[in-house]
């Protein structure tokens, strides 16, 4: 592990309980960011789909598992108080499935953050990605204050989409995006902090907070 007083995320650990194994979210854990990059290099989606606005996934896997350590090392080296990315690696039952991030910009203003996601193909379905972002959404809500949190996602992204509804966000609008250079549209989603409020508690333990808390504040 990082030690805390030179990446004061090094010790948060977000973990949900759950009878078919319990859902881990650690940043700062390069042995973490390692294995993510071996499960990004045997897939994240079928080769017919694009998930994402910025095509990463499109490469051999080699490339995939390099991007991947790349990215989550940029935002360990890039992160301020106003503007930081925090990329989870999430265990679950033990394992590393894939990763969860909660970003923000001119968060001490706005108090708004924004989400991104995938789980290896092979973990998928499993209710992991509805649980790993419930756990960044308590983060932010009760950890951090946030006043309001916002995602998007193609409209053929049914189980991101998916997950977005099943924990309160509202459709926001939409917007079209370029993706391999055709036009898509996304479906835009917020959920406001009185309408994260009112739902159901998911129970989600938070450790390492207060280094966190000092370096935001
Ligand atoms: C999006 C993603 C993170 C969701 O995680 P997941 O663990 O697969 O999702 P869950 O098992 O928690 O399912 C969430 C909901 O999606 C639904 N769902 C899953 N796949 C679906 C599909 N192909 N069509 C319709 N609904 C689907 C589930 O039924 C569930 O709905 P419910 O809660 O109402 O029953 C994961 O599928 C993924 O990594 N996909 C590839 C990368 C990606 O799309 N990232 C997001 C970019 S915006």
């Amino acid at each position: 592990m990082l030690p805390v007083d030179l990446h004061p995320f090094a010790a948060l650990r977000l973990t949900v309980p759950h009878p078919e194994g319990d859902v881990e979210l650690r940043t700062g854990d390069l042995e973490g960011v390692l294995a993510l990059s071996r499960v990004a290099a045997a897939g994240v989606h079928a080769d017919d789909a694009m998930p994402f606005a910025n095509p990463w996934t499109d490469c051999d896997p080699v490339e995939r598992a390099r991007r991947t350590l790349q990215w989550q090392l940029l935002g360990w080296a890039t992160w301020t108080p106003q503007d930081w990315r925090l990329d989870f690696v999430v265990r679950r039952a033990g394992v590393v499935v894939g990763t969860q991030s909660l970003e923000a910009r001119d968060f001490r203003v706005l108090r708004e953050v924004t989400t991104g996601s995938w789980l290896g193909r092979e973990h998928q379905g499993r209710g992991t990605g509805t649980l790993m972002r419930a756990a960044v959404l308590h983060l932010a809500f009760e950890g951090l204050r946030a006043v309001r949190a916002r995602s998007d996602a193609f409209l053929d992204n049914p189980a991101s989409l998916a997950v977005s509804h099943r924990l309160g966000y509202r459709d926001d609008g939409r917007r079209t995006l370029v993706r391999q250079d055709a036009p898509v549209e996304t479906q835009r989603l917020r959920l406001e902090a009185a309408d994260w409020a009112a739902r159901p508690r998911v129970p989600v333990h938070v450790d390492g907070l207060d280094p966190v808390l000092a370096a935001l504040a």
